[in-house]
């Protein structure tokens, strides 16, 4: 399954060549020189909207995609991971985090287990307990219903449960769910502040149940309700999700209490399954099944949909075109949905953790760019800030929009207009853009005098021909957000293929840790200064104003 390099190298360079590295695209042209390049260049999946047409590619540039796409073996690597196999190579693991979202008839084979009646069964415990709480008939140690609960995890154990939790906020129906996950005190401070010990429920999610930040807040959450309601009532305001069964033991978790998953789903992949609990409290087990449902319906979309009318695929491969060829450094992800205001830092950990690598799959140094910086804000807001940059700025940054055609507050419709025109109008200004001259003319109509027009217009030009993606939904139910979210989980996995990267492992946040744990004892005084020139005048200035 080794791609042939040589073959994808020649492939590569065919690409560059035909295409100018992406720089001379006219994308407002194509739109003339192709009245239905909208329809050509953007996929659906039932209300699922996938406009790629404002890019800088051509039909030929998509045949060379394609190209490349097939010499990197994507359907067949595709399938690898479906099937079990050991795709995270330097963690020698299968990565199966599409089969938390199987329906309960698949059948799912790993050697000769078959893993959906155990995913089946801790979604069964998910579901007896989420409902024993939305019902308050699991009570604290002072017979309390409990009105709030507490997630404790960081990375893949806080980011995907706190976005989705907020995403879904016109499903709610369970107790408040509050997330923690810095190690800097002032998190757990200012959310334990609000809360009343006898109606507030822990979980702690850790896969590992060793993660310092995790921890260290589980220790003081403990400590907090063993202080005001007795240390016996540990036991029945903390519960786990984990797979390191014996550490909970030992931290004073009730077995029963324990929701497991499995080496098979790395962190940020891992919501779909038991550190998706605070979801299901949320929302309740139907909804939760939804989302399950939603992403389903992507993974068979990827699996068995033909390469170049593949949602993920032709994703992947747009966004290789963005980073690899035309070289842009980073990719703005702006939902105009303010309640995917988190989406941003879910998909900076899904994208940056996978594909920040600077080595191939077989060891060697990469020869191309690998995973761009992502960031984002929601739209609006994000207008009002950084999009001046977008426009006018000397980095060419492509845009992936997100929205839905409809809002859930009906009888505010006139505000969800404003925003899809708000939308509209800044895809349409990065691709159009406004020459100098068009600038002069409007001030001259506007009255302003001719040598003053004069001075202005280059600063009121657009360059345009800035590429932008639209992701459009109907209305951003769990169904839909469970299917964009493995939408970008694909397109993840089809770009790293296309880098030749492992993007399942991340020993890249490895050192920092191993450093922080021999300096927080150089903090502490229990250890000798470092001699390193670098940390021992930041060391000493720590010290000087230490109270
Ligand atoms: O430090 C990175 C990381 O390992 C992530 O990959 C993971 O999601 C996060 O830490 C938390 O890990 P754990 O769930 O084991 O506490």
């Amino acid at each position: 399954m080794k791609r042939d390099e040589s073959q994808f190298q020649a492939a590569l360079n065919t690409l560059k060549y035909q295409n100018n590295n992406g720089a001379l695209f006219n994308i407002k042209k194509a739109f003339f020189d192709d009245i239905n390049r909208f329809n050509n260049f953007s996929l659906k999946l039932d209300d699922l909207l996938f406009d790629f047409s404002k890019c800088a590619v051509s039909k030929n540039t998509l045949r060379l995609l394609e190209n490349l796409a097939r010499i990197a073996n994507i359907s067949s690597r595709r399938d690898a991971m479906f099937t079990g196999e050991s795709v995270n190579i330097t963690e020698n693991r299968p990565v199966l985090h599409t089969a938390l979202r199987a329906p309960e008839k698949c059948k799912i084979l790993l050697g000769e287990t078959d893993l959906v009646p155990e995913i089946q069964s801790v979604l069964a415990k998910m579901e007896k307990f989420s409902n024993a709480i939305r019902n308050g008939l699991l009570k604290g140690e002072r017979g309390n219903p409990f009105t709030d609960i507490v997630n404790i995890g960081i990375g893949g154990s806080d980011l995907g449960p706190a976005m989705v939790t907020r995403a879904l906020r016109p499903y709610h129906n369970g107790p408040a769910c509050h997330f923690i996950s810095n190690i800097d005190s002032a998190h757990i401070i200012d959310t334990l502040g609000a809360l009343n010990p006898s109606n507030t429920f822990f979980i702690i999610a850790s896969k590992t149940f060793t993660t310092i930040e995790t921890m260290t807040n589980a220790l003081f959450a403990r400590q907090w309700i063993a202080n005001s309601l007795g240390a016996t009532a540990v036991c029945k305001h903390f519960a786990a999700v984990s797979s390191a069964i014996n550490k909970v033991i030992d931290f004073g978790i009730d077995e029963s209490y324990i929701f497991g998953f499995w080496n098979w789903v790395g962190g940020r992949y891992s919501v779909w399954g038991a550190i998706g609990l605070p979801v299901m409290i949320a929302i309740g087990s139907a909804q939760f099944r939804q989302f399950l449902a939603g992403a389903h319906i992507m993974d068979e979309h990827f699996r068995k949909t033909p390469l170049m009318t593949n949602i993920p695929v032709v994703f992947g491969l747009v966004g290789f075109w963005h980073r690899v060829i035309c070289n842009y450094p980073t990719r703005a992800v702006i939902p105009y949905e303010q309640r995917l205001k988190r989406l941003p830092a879910y998909l900076q950990q899904l994208d940056m953790e996978s594909n920040g690598k600077c080595v191939t799959s077989e060891g060697t140094q990469v020869t191309t760019a690998t995973g761009p910086i992502v960031w984002g804000e929601p739209g609006t807001n994000g207008q009002h800030a950084f999009f001046q940059l977008l426009h006018q700025g000397t980095d060419i940054i492509p845009i992936e929009f997100i929205i839905s055609v409809n809002s859930h507050e009906p009888n505010l419709q006139s505000q969800h207009n404003l925003l899809l025109a708000n939308y509209l109008a800044q895809t349409e200004a990065l691709l159009c853009g406004r020459p100098a001259e068009a600038a002069y003319t409007q001030m001259i109509q506007q009255g302003v005098g001719e040598n003053e027009a004069r001075r202005l217009a280059p600063h009121k030009a657009f360059p345009g021909n800035r590429p932008s993606i639209t992701i459009m939904q109907d209305l951003l139910t769990p169904f839909a957000l469970g299917r964009l979210l493995a939408l970008y989980e694909h397109r993840v996995f089809v770009e790293g293929i296309l880098m030749n990267i492992n993007s399942f492992d991340q020993w890249g946040v490895e050192l920092g840790k191993d450093l922080a744990n021999s300096l927080v004892k150089m903090i502490e005084g229990e250890a000798e200064d470092s001699t390193k020139k670098s940390l021992s005048g930041l060391l000493s200035h720590i010290r000087a104003y230490r109270k």
